[in-house]
């Protein structure tokens, strides 16, 4: 196959190395096109060597050969790693000042971006607008995934890894199988347009006085990654954010909480008529029975301390055993039980006794599952099977969670004209409330 790899200028192009030296070793005739900006941070000879062919910037050199659309017209898939801010907007408005513009619009061609910028620039509404519109052109967006940045900040807009923009690009043209949780995230086109999507992520807080609270270490980003990942697919999202360690998304209509009855409350009033509800926070399943009204002291000579706690009322079972007019729930099971096989069962007992249509099992632990960046989660549906296991970023397990919602919506539409045995209706607030 013949792949032209497009490289702009950002720091990341360093690592397009990898994807042009991937797609070689896969046995393709690979064509770089970086732009002058992509030379500063990775040289000529470098590209020549690893791919195996000349490489060009100059629009007007080899005009003869009409170069400006023939390396377009002789592609088979266009991938550009990193696709920088500028190069976004660029491709965006279809501009085309240097070879890869040219290249691009002469190309009918898969086109696979892998985008890399900072978390300011990839959240500016500006770069969402051009995601957007390159989306809706049926473009591949894969990543960026969320992580260390090039200074010492960290967030969503680091470049996804060589290989899983590879597989991701692979499977566009049928060559691999669908990236979905092997590696990177690809928002593959608007197809939670026009759903209404209820997130919540982070930890609660449940106060024990004015200066302390119980509290859990979940960091927001898997909560968050799915926020992002289903407004990129085209949702209207509403974020039920607590406590987050990380920066909000843009995009998304965002509640603040800080406990498990406001989460509750926030959660509640969103999921009337939303078309899917995701229950990635971490909920405190106890709260102190009394909060003081001053910090507690201790006192001289006691030997410790006992708090009496109160159980919170389960969110998601509330939600999943009252009427829900056919909202997709999906719940997370984060368990520490070593066990695969067992950890899975725990995760359809889970759903069993939520009521939910999908849990998303994940293991947790001192070293696993919380901060990082990546996860590895399996995701039980009906009847307790496993539809898939996602591992990577948790971009890319954010999307593949999305899929699998997808082809829920998709199937109860198809079905939406016979009768919903056992389905209920709208939620309402009538349930028990256990405060
Ligand atoms: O029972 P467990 O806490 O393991 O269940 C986890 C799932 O249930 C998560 O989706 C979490 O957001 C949700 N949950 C809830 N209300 C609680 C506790 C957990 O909705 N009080």
């Amino acid at each position: 196959m013949n792949v032209v790899v497009g490289i702009t200028g950002g720091i990341a192009a360093y690592k397009a190395v990898g994807v042009v030296r991937a797609l070689v070793l896969a046995g393709h005739d690979v064509h770089v096109v970086p732009t002058e900006g992509a030379l500063r941070f990775v040289g000529r000879p470098t590209l020549e060597a690893i791919s195996r062919n000349p490489v060009h910037t100059d629009l007007y050199e080899g005009v003869s050969e009409v170069r400006h659309v023939a390396i377009g017209q002789a592609a088979d898939l266009i991938v550009i790693a990193p696709a920088t801010a500028n190069s976004i907007a660029k491709l965006a408005t279809g501009l085309a000042d240097d070879l890869l513009g040219n290249t691009v619009l002469a190309s009918e061609a898969p086109l696979v971006i892998a985008p890399a910028m900072h978390t300011e620039m990839w959240r500016h509404p500006a770069t969402q607008a051009n995601i957007d519109t390159l989306l809706a052109r049926g473009v591949t967006v894969v990543g960026p995934a969320v992580g260390q940045l090039t200074g010492a900040d960290s967030g969503p807009g680091r470049m996804e890894e060589p290989e899983a923009i590879v597989r991701a690009a692979l499977a566009v043209v049928g060559e691999t199988d669908a990236p979905s949780g092997t590696g990177a995230g690809v928002a593959r086109s608007h197809d939670l347009a026009g759903r209404r999507i209820v997130v919540s992520a982070g930890g609660t807080r449940e106060p024990l006085d004015p200066v302390r609270f119980l509290g859990n270490r979940s960091s927001g980003k898997q909560g968050v990654a799915i926020a992002e990942a289903a407004r990129a697919r085209g949702a209207s999202v509403t974020l039920v954010a607590a406590n987050l360690e990380i920066a909000e998304p843009t995009g998304c209509a965002v509640r603040q909480v800080s406990t498990a009855l406001e989460l509750r409350d926030a959660i509640r009033e969103a999921a009337v008529g939303a078309d899917v509800v995701v229950m990635a926070a971490a909920v405190a399943d106890y709260r102190p029975a009394a909060v003081s009204e001053a910090k507690l002291k201790k006192t001289p000579g006691d030997a410790g301390l006992t708090l009496e706690l109160v159980r919170n009322p389960d969110i998601l079972a509330e939600l999943g055993h009252a009427p829900h007019d056919g909202t997709v729930l999906v719940g997370f099971a984060a368990e520490t039980e070593p066990d695969d096989v067992r950890l899975v069962e725990l995760g359809r007992e889970k759903r069993a006794a939520k009521g939910a249509d999908l849990i998303v099992v994940n293991r947790v632990g001192w070293h696993e599952g919380f901060a990082g960046d990546d996860n590895r989660a399996t995701v039980v549906g009906e009847d307790g099977a496993v539809v898939t296991e996602l591992h990577g970023t948790k971009v890319s397990v954010a999307h593949g969670i999305l899929d699998v919602v997808v082809s829920v919506l998709t199937d109860r539409s198809s079905t939406e004209r016979e009768p919903t045995a056992g389905r209920p209706a709208r939620t309402t607030d009538e349930e028990s409330d256990p405060r």
